[in-house]
C-alpha cells in the first residue's frame, strides 16, 4: 500500500440499535454536541481516505444527515436486510477498487486519526491479510458487548460474548471492530462467512480466523480501551461521554482556563474559550459557542451557539443562546438572552431580564425583571425595572425603538410599533400607545387621587381577612 488512493474505508452504519430502545438511530445520539457518526467520518476525513458508508436501518434520516456535513468522497451503499457486519461488508463490495479496505464500525466515537493511521501503517509493514486493532479489558460487566480475542495452537479469532465461556482474564483482549483487510483476500472469503445459530447474523471477525487458518499474516495493534470503546447502550454513551467531556476539559485546562468545579461543568466539542477565562461550577458551554479572553461565566448558566467578546461577565443562572456579547458587558443572574439578540459593549443586563431578538446599543441598561422583546435600544438607554415591551398584537411582532440616551421609568409598558426618541423620558408606570418625540417626558397613568379616612370605612364594612386580623 503506498499511496491514499489504495486504501478505501467502509463505515458501518445499517444497523438497528435495538439496545438503544430508541425511535432516533443510536449513531444520530449526539456526544459532546456532537452526533456518534460524525466522529469516525471526520477521522477518516482528516486521512483523507475515501468512505463508503454502510446504511440500511432508518436509512433516509442517517442519508440526510451525512448529505448536510458535505464529506467530500463519501458514497452511501445499501444494506437491504441487517443480517450482521459481515452481511453488511459483503454488500459494499461493487464498491471495492483499493487494494486495501478498512472497515469500521460507526459506534466507537473515541476513534482517533491517530490510531487509525497507526493500523494502516502496521498493516502496510506486514503484508498481512488482516490487521486490526485490539484493546486490553479483561472485565467481563464492563467489556460485554465484545468480542474476545482467542488464541489457540497459534490460530487467533474473535469469539463473540454470547459464545464465549472462558475465563476474560485468560483471553483479556477485545476485538475493536476496526479492521485493514487485503481486498483479494476479502474478495474470495467474504461470501463464505456463515450465519450464527444462536444470533442469526454473519460476523466480519470470522475472517480473522480463516485468515489466521489458511496461514496468512494477521497482525494487531493495541489501543487504550477507552479510545475504542463500542456504544451500544445509553450507558455506554454516557461513559464515553464522561470520558470526551474530561478530555475537553483538560484541553482548556492547557489553555489557560480556569474551572472552579471542572468535574460539573459540560463544553461541547466545537467550543472555544479564551485565556484567563473562568468558568464556574455547573456551567454548559454548548455547540456553537465561541467565548472571549478573560470571561467569567457564573454557576449554572447555559451558553449555546453564541459569541462573547473578551472580558464579559454573565452572572449565575443565566441562559444565553443565539445571541452575541460585546466586550465587558455585563449579563445575569437569571437572565435569559436569545433569538438573535446582539448585546454590545459595556450594556448591562440584569436580575431575571429576558431579551429576545433585540439590540442593545453600547451601554445601554436594562437591570431588572424586565422583558425586551423586537426591541432596538440605543447607546446608553436606561430602561427602569419592570419594564415590558409588548410586542405581539396574537398575529404580529412589532418593534420598539428605544433611541439614544432616553429613559425609560420602571414598569412601563411599551405597546409596539412604537418609538421613544433620543434623550426623552417616559413616566414610571406609564403605557406607552405613541412615539414620543426626542426630549419629551411622557406620562400615561391616570392621576392619583386620594380620599381621606376610606381606608377605616373599607376596613368596618368589608369583613377582608386582613382586617380580623387586625382587629384580633
Ligand atoms: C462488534 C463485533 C465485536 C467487536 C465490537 C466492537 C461483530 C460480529 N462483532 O460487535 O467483535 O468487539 O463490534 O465494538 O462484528 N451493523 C450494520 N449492519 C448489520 C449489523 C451491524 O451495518 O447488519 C453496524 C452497526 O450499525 C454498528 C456496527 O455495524 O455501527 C457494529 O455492529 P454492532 O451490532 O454494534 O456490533 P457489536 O455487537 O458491538
Ligand atoms: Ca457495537
Amino acid at each position: 500500500m503506498t499511496a491514499k488512493n489504495s486504501l478505501q474505508a467502509i463505515v458501518l452504519a445499517a444497523g438497528t440499535s435495538s439496545r438503544f430502545k430508541s425511535e432516533t438511530p443510536k449513531l444520530l445520539f449526539t456526544l459532546c454536541g456532537q452526533e456518534m457518526l460524525l466522529y469516525p467520518l471526520k477521522a477518516l476525513q482528516q486521512l483523507s481516505i475515501p468512505i463508503t458508508l454502510v446504511i440500511g436501518h432508518r436509512k433516509e434520516l442517517i442519508k440526510r444527515f451525512v448529505e448536510q456535513h458535505q464529506f467530500e468522497a463519501l458514497s452511501f451503499v445499501e444494506q437491504k436486510q441487517q443480517l450482521g457486519t459481515g452481511h453488511a461488508v459483503a454488500a459494499t463490495m461493487p464498491t471495492w477498487y483499493a487494494d486495501s479496505i478498512l472497515v469500521m464500525n460507526g459506534d466507537i466515537p473515541l476513534i482517533t486519526p491517530q490510531l487509525i493511521q497507526e493500523l494502516i501503517q502496521q498493516h502496510e509493514k506486514s503484508h498481512a491479510a488482516v490487521s486490526f486493532i485490539i484493546a486490553h479489558n479483561s472485565d467481563p460487566s464492563s467489556a460485554s458487548g465484545y468480542g474476545r480475542v482467542v488464541t489457540h495452537d497459534s490460530h487467533i479469532s474473535i469469539v463473540e460474548m454470547r459464545d464465549f465461556n472462558d475465563n476474560p482474564s485468560v483471553y483479556p483482549f477485545v476485538n475493536a471492530g476496526v479492521y485493514v483487510l487485503q481486498k483479494d483476500f476479502l474478495r474470495r472469503h467474504i461470501n463464505s462467512l456463515k450465519t450464527h445459530e444462536n444470533s442469526r447474523e454473519i460476523y466480519l471477525p470470522d475472517l480473522i480466523e480463516i485468515a489466521s487458518k489458511q496461514g496468512l499474516p494477521v497482525t494487531t495493534v493495541t489501543a487504550v480501551f477507552d479510545h475504542i470503546r463500542g456504544i451500544n447502550t445509553l450507558k455506554e454513551l454516557w461513559i464515553a461521554e464522561q470520558i470526551k467531556r474530561a478530555e475537553i476539559i483538560e484541553h482548556w485546562m492547557f489553555q489557560g482556563v480556569r474551572f472552579t468545579y471542572a468535574q460539573s461543568t459540560h463544553i461541547d466539542i466545537d467550543v472555544k474559550i479564551g485565556e484567563g477565562t473562568c468558568i464556574e461550577s455547573g456551567v454548559q458551554l454548548l455547540a456553537g459557542t465561541r467565548i472571549g479572553r478573560q470571561c467569567h461565566i457564573g454557576s449554572y448558566s447555559s451558553i449555546k451557539a453564541s459569541v462573547l467578546a473578551p472580558h464579559v461577565t454573565i452572572k449565575n443562572h443565566s441562559i444565553i443562546s443565539n445571541a452575541t456579547i460585546g466586550e465587558s458587558a455585563q449579563v445575569g443572574p437569571f437572565a435569559y438572552i436569545h433569538n438573535n439578540t446582539n448585546i454590545s459593549a459595556e450594556a448591562v443586563v440584569g436580575f431575571c431580564v429576558e431579551v429576545s431578538k433585540s439590540s442593545l446599543e453600547q451601554k445601554a441598561k436594562v437591570k431588572h425583571l424586565s422583558y425586551i422583546g423586537n426591541g432596538q435600544i440605543g447607546p446608553r438607554v436606561t430602561i427602569g425595572a419592570g419594564t415590558v415591551f409588548c410586542n405581539y398584537d396574537g398575529k404580529n411582532k412589532h418593534t420598539t425603538s428605544v433611541e439614544h440616551d432616553a429613559f425609560i421609568g420602571s414598569n412601563t409598558s411599551l405597546i409596539a410599533p412604537v418609538t421613544v426618541g433620543h434623550h426623552a423620558i417616559t413616566a414610571a408606570g406609564s403605557t406607552i400607545t405613541q412615539d414620543v418625540p426626542p426630549h419629551a417626558l411622557a406620562i400615561a397613568r391616570t392621576r392619583q387621587e386620594n380620599k381621606d379616612g376610606y381606608a377605616h370605612k373599607i376596613r368596618g364594612s368589608v369583613p377582608v381577612a386582613g382586617a380580623v386580623k387586625m382587629e384580633e
